[in-house]
């Protein structure tokens, strides 16, 4: 929501807007009651009846207590077993309808308690089911992360109030139109004044309900800094610095600066809410009562029983009470309104990237070449990939690895000013080391992202052996790439599962995950741990906490247990020691043997191992070349290369 907010307050101009606001109100909650239904039909089925029931039941006991005390009045008149035995039978009456709304009220609260947790899982997995089923791109847009942070925050709890507020209108309408019923055949008058007297509240309600949905939608932007200042305070990761730099005053300053605007909007809007319920509630007594006095006057002249009497002033005044329940409904719709709209937003997302599992068979050839013989389970499934590999965009079955060409690519991030990669056309040979160098910001993480179909080209095509990637599955291009990003996740996860994530077919296959520590270098460091492989990492679940270069490793071995056969490493050592980053890379030519691996770095002395460095710089490609073709062009590498060079030879 980038939109400037509506100013709160009474705008003149739009009845219709109004008109359209309810109509969303009431779809909103049309969709909450078909997710319910979803959920558990029979228990949404029953909750409509129990509201049904609830909102007969008590113009039922009124009615009979007007037949309890007319018959009382009767039998006291005309004593006889007959009469005494009419009246105990209306006060029998009476007994088992109230048995039956103390039934109705539990059966109600079990419903809505079982449903709670029921709608609550629904919900939340719908939303997390979304979100594995869009592309990257919507991750980095912050529309999409609004809404998502916003239906999570609220799940559980607002569908089943939407559906809740919609059942107590319902109900209390028909308690409201049972009394109107009893009061007719009494007076219309009295009819008419209850329904007009509830007019003006009706619309007072929805006006206060609607004016603070506008103050909560205006509030968006601010809600989510408030998050955010909020999580900076009270999580690990920023904690370390918030104390380091005495931020704490300043952010929690700013924290409550944004809700201090809050209260005292909400303060202005509960006070004109109050002086507004104040004098419209003194016009329903005043009708009230006008109302008993001609009740009064009428049984004095013998038009009304006494029992006549008393139900028409409960059916006055309980009317007005479920009147005022409905109002209420009504205000706390248009209040759920906003998070309601929004989850239907979210969910109505498309699903432009829905979840793929690693393809059978995937890796299989791989494992065959490089030294790894444990693919015999994968073998079978050759011809099974193969016939995979007939559909149209599909790249042959797996071999050695694609060459990979990048013909004149560019790229621009959604919304921003400039391209982040322009024109790049490249050639990666099958089972070369390619080295990306370049500067901070010279787009070669942009690169991998598109290698990897993390976004799409704005321009030109990446072809795998002549196959546009973008044609290609997304789970079929990405177990054929695997990449650890700069920014790799540790997961708070045990060693086992941070390292066999890396290839989900071998995930439980155990000789693999050490496989894999052993050539990132760590399994000394796991072997230290006192539970192995099976310790759990990470402090959240009170797990052991590794160093920076040692989760590094970790994020290593699971690009070492990957059976694609392009790796790409974004700065895979730059947190290592520099004799830990020798044996690695000592180690990593054999592995990489039979695979392309692409290797972006800073350090020289790890580029200068690949096979050919490529230069970028502000997006474009400038150089390629071995190291010692790109040293004798003495452009820009040899330039920093020299640089580089040079800062270890003073010292
Ligand atoms: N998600 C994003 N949205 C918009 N622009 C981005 C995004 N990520 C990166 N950029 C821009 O794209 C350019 C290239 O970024 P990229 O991350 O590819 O650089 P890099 O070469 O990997 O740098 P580094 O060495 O610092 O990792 C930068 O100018 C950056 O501002
Ligand atoms: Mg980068």
């Amino acid at each position: 929501m980038t939109t400037a907010p509506a100013a709160p307050g009474r705008s003149r101009r739009a009845p219709l807007e109004r008109l359209i606001e309810l109509g969303r109100v009431l779809g909103n909650a049309r969709r909450a009651f078909a997710l319910l239904a979803r959920t558990n039909a029979r228990l949404a089925a029953g909750l409509v009846g129990l509201a049904v029931v609830d909102g007969v039941l008590p113009v039922a006991i009124a009615w009979v207590g007007k037949r309890i005390i007319d018959a009382v009045i009767l039998a006291a008149a005309e004593p006889s077993e007959a009469t005494r035995l009419a009246a105990l039978e209306w006060v029998g009456v009476e007994l088992v309808l109230m048995v039956v709304r103390a039934g109705v009220v539990q059966a109600n609260a079990l419903a809505q308690t079982l449903l709670r947790s029921q709608l609550g899982l629904v919900v939340n997995a719908s939303i997390l089911e979304k979100a594995i089923n869009v592309s990257y791109r919507h991750f980095e847009d912050p529309h999409f992360n609004n809404q998502l942070a916003q239906a999570r925050r609220e799940a559980s709890s607002r569908p089943l109030d939407v559906v809740r507020q919609v059942l107590v209108l319902g109900r209390s309408l028909i308690v409201l139109a049972g009394y109107a019923a009893l009061l007719a055949g009494f007076s219309w008058v009295a009819v008419v004044a209850l329904l007009v007297t509830a007019v003006p509240p009706f619309v007072a309600e929805a006006r206060f309900g609607r004016e603070a949905f506008v103050l909560s939608r205006s509030r968006t932007f601010q809600n989510r800094q408030a998050h955010y200042l909020e999580m900076l305070l009270s999580q690990e990761a920023s904690a370390k610095e918030v104390k380091l730099f005495s931020l704490g005053a300043l952010l929690l300053g700013r924290y409550r600066d944004i809700y201090r605007r809050f209260r005292d909007e909400d303060a202005s809007l509960a006070r004109r809410r109050a002086r507004a319920a104040l004098a419209l509630g003194l016009l329903g007594t005043l009708a009230l009562y006008a109302c008993y006095a001609w009740v009064v006057v009428r049984t004095i002249a013998g038009a009304l029983t006494v029992g006549g009497m008393t139900m028409s002033v409960i059916a006055f005044r309980e009317g007005q009470a479920a009147l005022q329940t409905a109002l209420l409904s009504v205000a706390r719709l248009y209040e759920d309104n906003l998070f309601m709209t929004n989850l239907f937003e979210y969910l109505a997302v498309p699903e432009d990237e829905p979840h793929q599992p690693i393809p059978d068979g995937a890796g299989s050839r791989v494992a065959d070449d490089a030294q790894a013989p444990a693919a015999a389970a994968t073998n079978g499934n050759g011809a099974r990939s193969e016939q995979a590999h007939a559909a149209p965009g599909a790249l042959p079955a797996w071999g050695p690895p694609p060459r990979i060409e990048l013909r004149d690519v560019s790229f621009r991030y959604p919304g921003a000013h400039r391209d982040s990669l322009s024109h790049v056309t490249l050639v990666i040979e099958p089972g070369e080391t390619l080295a990306l160098v370049g500067r901070n910001g010279a787009g070669k993480t942009t690169l991998v992202k598109l290698l990897t179909g993390l976004y799409r080209p704005t321009g030109g095509v990446i072809l795998m052996d002549g196959v546009d990637i973008a044609t290609l599955g997304t789970a079929e291009l990405r177990s054929r790439v695997g990449v650890i990003f700069q920014d790799f996740v540790r997961f708070h996860f045990t060693v086992a599962d941070n390292i066999g994530v890396g290839w989900l077919p071998e995930m439980d296959n155990q000789r693999e995950i050490v496989r894999a520590a052993t050539a990132a270098g760590v399994d000394d460091v796991i072997a230290a741990l006192p539970a192995g492989y099976e310790q759990s990492l990470g402090r959240w679940f009170g797990g052991e906490e590794l160093s920076v270069g040692q989760w590094q490793r970790l994020a290593l071995s699971r690009a070492f247990m990957r059976r694609s056969y392009v790796l790409v490493l974004d700065e895979p050592t730059a947190a290592l020691d520099a004799e830990a980053e020798a044996e690695i890379f000592g180690r990593f030519r054999a592995l990489a043997e039979g695979r392309t691996v692409v290797l972006i770095t800073h350090r020289f002395s790890t580029a200068r191992g690949a096979d050919r460095i490529a230069v970028f710089e502000a997006g474009a490609l400038v150089e390629i070349g071995t190291h010692a073709e790109l040293l004798s062009h003495d452009g820009r590498y040899a330039r920093m290369f020299r640089l580089q060079a040079a800062g270890f030879l003073e010292s």
